[in-house]
């Protein structure tokens, strides 16, 4: 069987395949997951949910996280500033109209995002897993008498906001290359945390969340956004070469579900939740996979200086992993995997 599964992930990879039929392989792949997890069956449902809060419970904050790092954050800039919109925002986008360009999602986005956080100027501002600093820069920009700390575990992409906030003579950022593992701040500090998209690289959110409300100022809020699944959770984990996505693109991520972060309200407690029909992010992937195959000819030489002989394969592994993403958000009109967006009080313990 593992050898079936190994030739076919081949053939795909090769680029041989048209990118329908990988799309409904996708499909069929996440129907199967859906079922594997126990969506169709509460009692199985139930058991799967509860061993993997469990799992999450005893877990270290992150785990595998230079492999993570490896796997995406460090490669060069030059490939996300052909692939992502104006702001490099690595993180679903909000599409309200059909009509919706990516550059303008990421800033109905943004906008949505500071509402939501209940942002203001002259407020101190964490934001833990900046990427290249779509929404650090963002508030830089709106809020000058903010100060904004900007926190993630790639060099790079330090480098890069560093050279924005020169170019646009914004003095009020601080970038930090620290894994979210072992990071310190001084207590009380801040009045909002803000995150986008990192919490899925963690697992223990008891242990984040304690250092988050030891962070925060006695009225702060904590403000994230996450993509998850409505119902189920579930770690991407490589069992054989069949979990394709844990191998190359997500090592120790989890997909979270809607509810999981309610269990872990000891240090934080839930104040607001949203939630963006998963769509959203179908059209955004599907955007990153249209800018990539428009600018091939430009990024082909860099991943012929990344990944050398298995430049071919990795162009496809990236075009499969976009694919992957839309198709997964699209799922069923959007109502499966979603975009959830929640804000936390501290509590006082
Ligand atoms: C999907 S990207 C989102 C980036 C950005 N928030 C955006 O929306 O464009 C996830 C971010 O989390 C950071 N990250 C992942 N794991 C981390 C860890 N263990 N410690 C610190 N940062 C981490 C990555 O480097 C990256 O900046």
């Amino acid at each position: 069987m593992d050898f079936i599964i190994q030739k076919s992930l081949k053939l795909v990879e090769s680029g041989l395949v048209p990118d329908q039929a990988i799309r409904a392989a996708i499909r069929a792949l996440s129907k199967k997951r859906l079922i594997q997890e126990g969506r169709y069956d509460p009692e199985q449902g139930a058991q799967r949910y509860m061993e993997v809060l469990n799992m999450l419970k005893h877990s270290e904050i992150a785990i595998e996280t230079d492999k993570a790092n490896e796997q995406h954050y460090e490669l060069p800039t030059a490939f996300f500033q052909a692939v992502l919109g104006k702001r490099l925002k690595y993180s679903a986008c909000f599409f309200p109209h059909e009509k919706t360009t990516l550059d303008d999602a990421e800033e109905f986005s943004l906008h949505i995002y500071s509402e939501r956080a209940q942002l203001q100027d002259g407020q101190h501002i964490l934001e833990l897993g900046c990427g290249w600093g779509s929404f650090t820069l963002w508030m830089a920009e709106r809020y000058p008498n903010a100060k904004i700390t900007a926190v993630s575990n790639s060099a790079t992409q330090r480098k890069h906001i560093l050279a924005e906030a020169e170019k646009c003579h914004l003095n009020n950022i601080e970038v930090m290359t620290c894994d979210v593992n072992v990071l310190e701040l001084t207590k009380n500090s801040f009045d909002r945390v803000v995150s986008v998209e990192m919490f899925e690289h963690v697992r223990n959110y008891h242990k984040l969340f304690e250092k988050i409300q030891s962070w925060l100022k006695t009225d702060g809020l904590l403000w994230c956004h996450i993509f998850c699944h409505r119902f189920l959770h579930y770690p991407f984990e490589i069992k054989s070469e069949y979990d394709w996505m844990s191998r190359y693109f997500f090592s120790g991520g989890l997909m979270p579900a809607s509810s999981t972060f309610l269990h872990f309200q000891d240090h934080l407690e839930l104040a607001q939740h949203w939630q963006w029909s998963g769509t959203h992010y179908e059209k955004t992937a599907n955007a990153w996979l249209e800018n990539m195959d428009r600018n091939a000819e430009q990024l082909k030489p860099l991943f012929a200086k990344v990944y050398a002989q298995d430049a071919e394969a990795w162009w496809q592994r990236w075009r499969i992993f976009f694919m992957a993403c839309a198709e997964l958000f699209g799922f069923e009109q959007g109502q499966e995997w979603v975009v959830g967006h929640f804000l936390f009080k501290k509590k006082a313990v």
